[in-house]
């Protein structure tokens, strides 16, 4: 085996990006988990043993400096960055016609321009550093979007608008990079059974007087394949985007749903 790829998973402390730091940890990468949690980041480096390292940081993906510091780390420790899965995120839910300022920004800051910073900060890096050994490319960026960057919700316009930006951001630094051996992608989850969904449920539930348990069996009626998804089910398409098979693939967006929603 050679020396271990590198990959950087934000928002790795929980749900769909812990699903991601296992996963690629599996696939033989040395993993950075990168969360504004540390102690979040800290267990779910706990959880990954053997001798590729798995290792926690502190970073809010909404503050240039951050992701600067997160990236200088992993550059001066590794000395590159193989992979990016730009995956922290935050939800809220509010009716459009109460949808309010903070709702706005804190879905924006984090969604939109979180993954704009970690995407062009790791990219510059990327950019000059040499493709491995056998490959062609540099790197590989792979964000996570969501089934609401393809149509909107109700109850999640701000969402849905955050991500919609994700999807534009993907296309046009793809037709940018691809010149300098970079690939960026994106996958599409529908409904993830994580901690940000319990928060949906139990926000949704009251904004549409239901209980949980009719809300859930809603997301499950929605979903043609019959389940909540789970996050391994994201993280293994992150896997194929951040692995050699997926080399000619650029600009793409993966919709991961069971068939909840079809481009
Ligand atoms: N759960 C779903 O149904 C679903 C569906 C589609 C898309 N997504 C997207 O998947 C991604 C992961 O969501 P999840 O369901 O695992 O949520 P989660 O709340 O379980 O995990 C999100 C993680 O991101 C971290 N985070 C939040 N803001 C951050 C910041 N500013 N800087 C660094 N880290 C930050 C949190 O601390 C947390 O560890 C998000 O981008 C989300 O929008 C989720």
């Amino acid at each position: 085996m050679g020396e271990a790829q590198i990959a950087i998973v934000t928002g790795g402390g929980s749900g769909i990006g812990r699903a991601i730091a296992h996963r690629l940890h599996r696939d033989g990468f040395a993993v950075w988990i990168a969360d504004r949690d540390l102690p979040s980041a800290t267990k779910v480096a706990g959880e990954l043993g053997g001798p590729v390292p798995a290792r926690p940081v502190a970073c809010d993906v909404t503050e240039r400096s951050s992701v600067d510091r997160l990236v200088r780390e992993v550059v001066h420790e590794d000395g590159r960055v193989d992979v990016l899965a730009a995956n922290a995120g935050v939800s809220s839910m509010r009716p459009f016609l109460e949808l309010g300022d903070d709702d706005w920004d804190s879905n924006l800051a984090v969604n939109a321009k979180g993954a704009f910073l970690t995407m062009q900060i790791v990219a510059r890096q990327m950019v000059q550093q040499a493709p491995r050994l056998g490959r062609t490319l540099r790197g590989k960026i792979i964000a996570t979007a969501s089934m609401a960057a393809r149509q909107g919700a109700p109850l999640l316009a701000h969402y849905s608008a955050s991500k919609f930006a994700v999807t534009g951001l993907v296309h046009a630094a793809a037709k940018e990079l691809a010149a300098l051996g970079v690939t960026v992608n994106a996958v599409n989850p529908g409904f993830v059974r994580t901690s940000m969904q319990e928060r949906e449920v139990a926000w949704e539930a009251t904004l549409r007087s239901m209980t949980p348990e009719e809300v859930v069996a809603d997301y499950i009626r929605q979903t043609p394949m019959a389940r909540l998804e789970e996050p391994e089910d994201v993280a293994a398409v992150v896997s194929f985007l951040a692995g050699p098979d997926s080399d000619f693939m650029t600009g793409e967006s993966i919709e991961v749903n069971g068939g909840a929603f079809i481009f």
